[in-house]
């Protein structure tokens, strides 16, 4: 379902697209789910991905449609939670990208002051909400925007920025600097 919806499809290429990616950039998403997004980031030309998703059937997933990437050397795929980044990760990364993801990890704003001790200088990050609630609306995806944009601040991320993508119900995607 993640990978077929034309919706998710749309959400994750606007969301690679946002980040503008560089070939020498390492980037690193958390929670890759079918890894539609990993794949745009190698079309896009990044050096490396790398992903971490706390689901076996979605590392699974991803592999298979990343298959040739990783074959290549140019994406590393890992089975791991938010909140036990794994040391073998490494780092520092040029960018941290998360869609429809940090609303399931525990303690989010403390995840995400980790992820800035792992962005090189100058690095970005990028948080997309989608919501997926019944009924949801424009007005829940500005909600959604609006609670990312305090984590980014509670952790220390400055120069926000929070683009959106009129989708139904609409994406948010909170951009900010380590
Ligand atoms: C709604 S799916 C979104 C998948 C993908 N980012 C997309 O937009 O197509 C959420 C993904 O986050 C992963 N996830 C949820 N909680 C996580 C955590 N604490 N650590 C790592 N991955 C997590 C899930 O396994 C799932 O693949």
């Amino acid at each position: 379902m993640f990978a077929h919806r034309p919706s998710n499809r749309q959400r994750n290429a606007w969301v690679v697209s946002l980040l503008d990616v560089q070939p020498a950039d390492r980037v690193l998403e958390i929670g890759f789910g079918p890894g539609l997004a990993v794949a745009g980031l190698v079309r896009a030309g990044a050096g490396h991905v790398y992903g971490i998703d706390h689901s076996a059937v979605m590392l699974r997933q991803a592999s298979r449609r990343n298959a040739a990437a990783i074959r290549a050397g140019r994406v590393t795929l890992i089975t791991a939670s938010a909140d036990q980044l794994p040391a073998a990760l490494g780092g520092p990364f040029d960018a941290i990208l998360a869609v429809n993801s940090l609303g399931f990890w525990p303690a989010p704003a403390d995840r995400l002051a980790e992820l800035r001790r792992r962005l090189a200088p100058g690095g970005r990050i990028a948080i997309a909400s989608q919501p997926r609630c019944p009924g949801a609306t424009a007005d829940t995806s500005r909600g959604a925007a609006h609670d990312i944009e305090n984590l980014l601040k509670q952790a220390g991320f400055t120069q926000l920025s929070t683009e959106t993508l009129p989708l139904s119900p609409p994406v948010a995607c909170v951009l900010a600097a380590s």
